[in-house]
């Protein structure tokens, strides 16, 4: 079967197709034919050699932390019926830019008719991710939230919960197209992020005030920015690094200025809780209360350029690779 590999760490060129024996489940385990492997933004700077401090990962390895897919062969002391079923799994870290993959059965998360294996790949990072934001930072009826990084695959999910919740969102984002899809999203504000004093047009935006939650999916000196207009007694999550950095922010002068600081360290959850989140994810969809939004696909060979994509920042919401 073919899978793609990170030959060494660089550039996106050093993600390459190669051919590697057929998977087989082991005890406990079953094979996942896979459909849609998601991509996410971090997979990048880990190729290029990035966030040593957090992954312990080396050349060569198959990237890709999971997929959704139809269940192919179960091996022993799993239940048959997982057969043919479509399924949505974390591959534990790596492996999903594959053709197949084997998994631990009691990890597989059932994909509820009527949500297709795009949409579920599209949700299994990224919605157990904006759940946790969503509940862990209390967004609230009538409160006013800033989304930085709105268009990204968590901030798309973002600005409709917190828009259902009845918060008043304003979304920011880089360029027009992606303003316009935040925008048919729910959210009340856009700001271009790429226009100086976008934080002018934010405290305009909110009164004067301030938002009284910031969400920062995107970081660095845009995080920062946020920051400075994030009014005593607000909450701020600094969970977001495609800058290259998470938000320089001290936990003292957060204190200082009676900000709630959270950080990425509230987002690491356990295996069974991720599946939780993600079976929540999946039936918000289901229920049409939520949508994922896939703006691009590769087939698994072009994995290359879709990380090159992604890095170039010309994606909108999920990029999956599909096989
Ligand atoms: N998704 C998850 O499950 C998860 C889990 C834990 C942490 N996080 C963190 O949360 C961040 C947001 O998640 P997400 O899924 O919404 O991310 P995403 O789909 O990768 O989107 C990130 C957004 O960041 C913006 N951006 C700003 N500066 C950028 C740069 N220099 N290069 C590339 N993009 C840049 C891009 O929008 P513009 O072009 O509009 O600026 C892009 O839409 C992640 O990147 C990661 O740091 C995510």
């Amino acid at each position: 079967m073919r899978v793609v590999e990170v030959t060494r760490f660089g550039g996106p060129e050093v993600l390459v197709t190669n051919q590697v024996p057929e998977p087989e489940a082991g005890p406990g385990q079953v094979v996942v034919r896979v459909a849609a492997a998601d991509v996410l933004f971090v997979e990048t700077q880990i190729r290029a050699g990035g966030f040593g401090e957090y992954f312990d990962v080396r050349p060569p390895y198959v990237p890709g932390g999971g997929v959704a897919g139809r269940v192919d062969a179960v091996g022993d002391g799993v239940d048959p019926g997982w057969l043919g079923k479509t399924v949505l799994t974390s591959t534990g870290g790596g492996g999903g830019y594959a053709e197949r993959v084997v998994v631990g059965a009691d990890g597989l998360v059932e994909v509820p008719a009527g949500v297709g294996a795009r949409e579920a790949a599209a949700l299994l990072h990224d919605g157990p991710t904006a759940l946790e934001l969503f509940e862990g930072n209390r967004v609230r009826a009538g409160e006013q939230v800033l989304i930085v990084g709105a268009t990204g695959g968590a901030g798309i999910l973002l600005v409709q919960l917190a828009h259902a919740a009845g918060a008043r969102v304003v979304a920011a984002a880089r360029g027009e197209r992606k303003l316009a899809l935040a925008t048919e999203l729910g959210a009340d504000v856009v700001v271009d992020y790429s226009v100086p004093g976008w934080t002018d047009r934010v405290l305009e935006a909110t009164g004067g005030t301030g938002p009284d939650l910031v969400l920062d999916g995107v970081g660095g000196e845009f995080g920062r920015a946020a920051f400075e207009v994030t009014p005593r007694g607000g909450r701020f999550s600094a969970h977001g690094a495609p800058t290259g950095g998470f938000a320089a922010i001290d936990p003292a002068e957060a204190a200082e200025r009676g900000i709630g600081l959270r950080g990425i360290a509230d987002l690491r959850f356990p295996p069974e809780r991720a599946r939780e989140l993600a079976a929540r994810a999946l039936a918000e969809v289901a229920a049409g209360r939520i949508r994922p939004v896939i703006g691009q696909t590769f087939p698994l060979d072009r994995a290359a350029d879709a990380h090159a994509a992604i890095e170039a920042r010309q994606v909108i919401g999920k990029t999956l690779l599909l096989v």
